[in-house]
């Protein structure tokens, strides 16, 4: 009875698509229609876009914005999807080149991150890892998850993070972008994890009700949770519908007694999917 009481059963828990098996797409996309918000396994990443991937999260700065103590690094690129074409593909944007020769890439967030106001210039993507087939491939698989955007007569904007949360010891967190349940303000929002080190906690994922928007989890009311859950395995992933739902990601945390002297990591690849707009 104890043990009932204390495990809570959230809907969906172990409803787990695998896009690698011959998984009905529309099905998929169904309940994320229906629920806001979907758990499952994208497709598996080829060796060479692997060792790409794997070298760029390596490569990650620090995020310029993230207070010190916060052990965040990122890159970002963006990129259009025209809704119309039958055979489609991301379109990378141009870079801005800084006075050192630095590759920016610009994110704006409108009012949605309480913690930043305007925009943002990230480190861009390298032009390697903008061309690696499991990106490019993962960003219209993605697409073809989402709904309503297909009949769009401007092209659909696509943001692509790149997120590196790190941790040195039980005393420094790393910790996501707002610390609280949030909307980002994109329609869509895709989250893939690539890797987790085994010597951290934390990093769990909450699915709510947007009535628990800008909340931190201790202040969140426990019936307003749709879903928590940890992605543990490469290719983990799941999405948001953002005016659906609201989610949350707690800080991670290497443990202490970790035998070997190894950083506490998890690598997230983020895509998100936004209208555009003519401006007269
Ligand atoms: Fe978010």
């Amino acid at each position: 009875m104890l043990n009932q009481n204390l495990r809570k059963e959230y809907p969906n828990e172990n409803h787990q698509f695998n896009l690698n098996q011959e998984v009905d797409v529309s099905k998929l996309q169904e309940d994320f229609q229906q629920n806001g918000y979907i758990k499952y396994k994208a497709s598996e990443v080829d060796i060479n876009s692997k060792l790409t991937i794997f070298n760029e999260f390596r490569e990650l700065e620090k995020d310029p914005f993230s207070p010190s103590n916060t052990q965040r690094f990122r890159r970002y690129g963006n990129a259009l999807i025209l809704p119309w074409e039958k055979q489609k593909n991301p379109i990378w944007l141009p870079t801005t080149i800084t006075d050192d020769g630095r590759e920016l890439s610009g994110y704006d967030q409108g009012n949605n991150n309480p913690e930043h106001g305007s925009i943002r210039y990230f480190n861009a993507l390298s032009d390697d890892v903008k061309s690696s087939k499991y990106l490019n491939s993962i960003i219209i698989e993605d697409y073809n998850l989402t709904f309503g955007l297909n009949d769009y007569y401007l092209p659909i904007y696509v943001g692509i993070h790149f997120v590196k949360l790190t941790s040195t010891c039980d005393q420094s967190l790393g910790i996501s972008s707002p610390d609280c349940f949030h909307q980002d303000g994109e329609p869509f929002t895709f989250a893939h994890l690539l890797y987790r080190s085994n010597n951290i906690v934390g990093g769990e994922n909450y699915i709510a009700h947007p009535n628990e928007r800008n909340k931190r989890l201790d202040d969140v009311n426990n019936e307003n949770i749709y879903s928590q859950f940890t992605l543990k395995n490469i290719s983990d992933s799941f999405a948001v519908h953002d005016s659906s739902v609201c989610h949350y990601v707690s800080p991670i945390k290497k443990i202490n007694n970790d035998q070997v002297d190894l950083l506490g990591e998890r690598w997230m690849i983020l895509i998100d999917y936004s209208l555009t707009k003519q401006k007269i």
